[in-house]
């Protein structure tokens, strides 16, 4: 089993590289049923979901359509509004069209909670969410459950395959959650 040490902890691998392809082309054959005869327009949330965004889209099959980015963050715990702080903001208009958003993972699901309203508040005809990792147990708000999920994991800090640790580390190849 593969460790690596990054600022001071150790990590060890969990999901290999052919593990990770086997998850990226299940979710990948889920949407391309269900998207088959829309045009759907998958907006990236960056940074982390740019790995799999660029693995997953090429893995869809049939499947007409368009991809936007954005950029976000959101405060936690600070005596803000609770809205997200559109870095990049969305640049496409939505009105109308069945929206996926593509997430890296799912933690307490305040991103995808607040990004699902602002869609649908431009009018959005559906938003769903397809995210590589999803973590059930800390989450907060149920409308941000991941229609699509590659793997699912406890409360664990993974990094790789876009995760970062502290903006490094975001090009490993692995998904490695850190060792107790
Ligand atoms: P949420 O809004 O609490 O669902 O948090 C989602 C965001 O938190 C993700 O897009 C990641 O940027 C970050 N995040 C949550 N868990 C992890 C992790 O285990 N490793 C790296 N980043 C994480």
């Amino acid at each position: 089993m593969k460790t690596i040490e990054e600022q001071g902890y150790t990590f060890q691998e969990w999901l290999t590289p052919d593990q990770i392809t086997k998850d990226v082309a299940q979710v990948a054959a889920r949407i391309s049923k269900e998207y088959a005869d829309k045009e759907p327009l998958f907006v990236v949330v960056l940074n982390g979901a740019f790995v799999f965004a660029a693995d997953l889209l090429r893995a869809l099959k049939d499947v007409r359509c368009e991809v936007t980015f954005i950029r976000v963050s959101s405060y936690y715990g600070m005596a803000t509004t609770g809205q997200l702080n559109f870095i990049v903001p969305l640049q496409q208009v939505v009105d109308g069209r069945d929206v996926v958003i593509i997430e890296d993972i799912v933690d307490t699901g305040l991103t995808i909670h607040q990004l699902k309203a602002h869609l649908r508040a431009h009018g959005a005809a559906s938003v769903k969410v397809a995210s590589m990792l999803f973590k059930p147990n800390k989450l907060e708000y149920e409308d941000a459950k991941p229609d699509f999920v590659g793997h699912e994991l406890t409360d664990e800090f993974v990094i790789g395959y876009g995760l970062d640790f502290d903006g490094f580390v975001r090009n490993l190849p692995s998904i490695y959650k850190v060792k107790e």
